[in-house]
C-alpha cells in the first residue's frame, strides 16, 4: 500500500478481482515483490545494469518492472498470463513518474510464461514464484535453447526459490552465484562451462 500511495500506482494483491484470485489458485496467486527485498536482490547482481534486460516471468500488475526502471536497464519486459493483471501492468507503466526513474524502456507482454521467447540479449531472469514444477521445467527448457543458441551472460535471480532443484538441475549449466534463505542467483556467463 505503501508503495502504491507513493507513486500513484496499483499493484497490491488486496484489489485483485475474484474471478484472478480464483484463476491464481490453479496457476500462481498474484503476490508483488516488496520494494526492500528487491533491492537487496539488485544489489547482489555482480553485473552493469545498462548491458543487461530485465525479463520478470509472471510480472502480475507489474510492480517489479516499475522497481527495475530505477536501474539503467538496456530495457525491462514483463510477461503475464491473466489479461486483468496485464492490464493494470500498462495503466502503471503509463502513469508511472518517479525522479528516481533511470530506464524508459519498459514494455509488458500478455501471454503463458513457457511459450515467451527469450530476447538473444544479455539478461537478468526475474522469477517470484511464477509456474508449478512443470512449467518452470518448460521456461528452464526454452532458456536453455537459447542460450545455446545464442550464449550470452544471463543471470536468473530466483526470490522465493521453492522449486531451486529444477534450476540446479537444469541442462541450462546454470552456476548458483549468491543466495540467502529469500532468494538465490544463478548464472550463465561466459566462464560457464558450456559458454566455450
Ligand atoms: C507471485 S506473483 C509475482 C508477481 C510479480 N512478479 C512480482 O514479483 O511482483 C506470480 C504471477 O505469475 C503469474 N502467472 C502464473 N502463471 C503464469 C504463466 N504461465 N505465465 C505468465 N504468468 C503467470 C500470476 O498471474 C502472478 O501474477
Amino acid at each position: 500500500m505503501e508503495y502504491d500511495w507513493e507513486h500513484r500506482v496499483n499493484t497490491t494483491s488486496g484489489t485483485v478481482g475474484w474471478r484472478e484470485r480464483l484463476l491464481g489458485v490453479f496457476h500462481s496467486a498474484y503476490q508483488p515483490t516488496d520494494p526492500a527485498a528487491f533491492r537487496e536482490m539488485m544489489a547482489a547482481l555482480p553485473i552493469l545494469f545498462d548491458q543487461f534486460t530485465f525479463v520478470d516471468l509472471g510480472s502480475g500488475k507489474g510492480r517489479t518492472l516499475l522497481l527495475a526502471s530505477e536501474y539503467p536497464f538496456r530495457r525491462v519486459v514483463g510477461v503475464e498470463l491473466l489479461p486483468a493483471l496485464h492490464r493494470v501492468a500498462q495503466e502503471n507503466l503509463a502513469s508511472y513518474k518517479s525522479e528516481a526513474q533511470k530506464c524508459f524502456a519498459l514494455e509488458a507482454v500478455c501471454c503463458d510464461a513457457t511459450d515467451f521467447s527469450f530476447p538473444a540479449e544479455p539478461m537478468v531472469l526475474y522469477l517470484f514464484n511464477p509456474l508449478p514444477e512443470s512449467g518452470l521445467r518448460r521456461v528452464m527448457a526454452n532458456l536453455e535453447r537459447s542460450l545455446r543458441a545464442h550464449p550470452r551472460a544471463v543471470y536468473v535471480l530466483y526470490h522465493n526459490p521453492v522449486l531451486e532443484h529444477v534450476l540446479s538441475e537444469s541442462a541450462a549449466a546454470l552456476t548458483k552465484r549468491d543466495g540467502t534463505h529469500q532468494y538465490s542467483i544463478y548464472a550463465f556467463t561466459k566462464d560457464s562451462p558450456r559458454s566455450g
